[in-house]
């Protein structure tokens, strides 16, 4: 049975690999099909060099968005929440190809203190909780232990290091367009800085992908129409991929997404999509 499900990781994981290297994002970037494969082996090394809470899988699926922005728009890639620079070390790679700024925000100082309504927060696919406190997840050496990490390994010459809570920080952000959005920063409180602030920057058709996909709290923000009336001004934008469901043994990302649409548009413009008959 062991090693059955080992068997099955192994080709979802190459399958995984095989639809990055295949297909045809970084083509606008004039990045080819064995830049990727290569890129992908670095991709795997990399999520493993310093202790991190996101896997290379998840890297993989950042840097495919990135290559998937077309490259007539303009805008930078924002990274909320990088603890040690995991992340950051591959997206850095992945804007340096595509000639995009990563703008790394942080308190480097860890987790703010949680609201007294998301202490514990329930993971019930998982059979337990999450208990958050203030300064979890600390930068190991703060700011200056990050971007070792990512001259090391990544591309820093790419990256614009923000540091401060995102509730005073991200307001202070210079401004300019945003083209891809990644959080991982656990406080439905901390999301919902990060939306505030840089939803209404995303540029249109581009994601924001969320790490939290399995909290509640977290999820229901998307969805939650007095908020986004409320704080941004438009209806919400929902929710995609909650990464459950899946067959055992089989890797899958665990990482949602929304994607900045205008729906009158869409409707106007876009294609109608019928239901595939089996
Ligand atoms: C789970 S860790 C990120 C893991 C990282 N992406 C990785 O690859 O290992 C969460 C990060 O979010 C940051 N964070 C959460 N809420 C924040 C806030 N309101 N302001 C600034 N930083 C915050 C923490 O400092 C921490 O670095």
């Amino acid at each position: 049975m062991r090693f059955l499900s080992h068997l099955i990781a192994l080709l979802s994981d190459s399958a995984l690999v095989l639809r990055f290297v295949a297909g045809r994002s970084g083509a606008g970037y004039g990045i080819g099909r064995i830049r990727k494969l290569l890129f992908a082996r670095r991709i795997f090394v990399n999520a493993h060099r310093v202790r991190s809470l996101t896997t290379w899988r998840q890297h993989l699926l950042l840097v495919d968005a990135v290559f998937r922005v077309p490259p007539a728009t303009p805008g930078d890639v924002v990274e909320c929440g990088c603890y040690n620079g995991a992340s950051t070390i591959n997206l850095s790679i992945a804007c340096a190809m595509a000639g995009r700024r990563l703008i790394v925000c942080d308190s480097f100082e860890g987790l703010p203190a949680p609201l007294n309504d998301e202490r514990a927060v329930l993971h019930a696919s998982a059979g337990g909780y999450y208990k958050w406190e203030r300064g979890q997840f600390l930068a190991e050496g703060g700011i200056d232990g990050v971007k070792r990490n990512v001259a090391s390994w990544g591309e820093i010459g790419a990256c614009e290091f923000v540091k401060g809570f995102y509730a005073e920080s991200l307001p202070r952000l210079a401004p300019g367009p945003l083209v891809l959005i990644f959080e991982d920063v656990d406080l439905a409180s901390s999301v919902s800085d990060c939306l505030r602030h840089l939803w209404p920057r995303l540029q249109e058709g581009c994601s924001f992908f969320c790490h939290e996909p399995w909290s509640v709290p977290v999820v229901a923000l998307f969805y939650d129409r007095e908020w986004w009336k409320r704080e941004i001004g438009c209806d919400p934008p929902g929710f995609y991929g909650s990464g459950n469901g899946t067959l055992a043994g089989l890797t899958y990302s665990n990482m949602g997404y929304t994607i900045k649409v205008n729906p009158q548009r869409v409707i106007a413009e876009g294609e109608s999509i019928r239901h595939q008959e089996s």
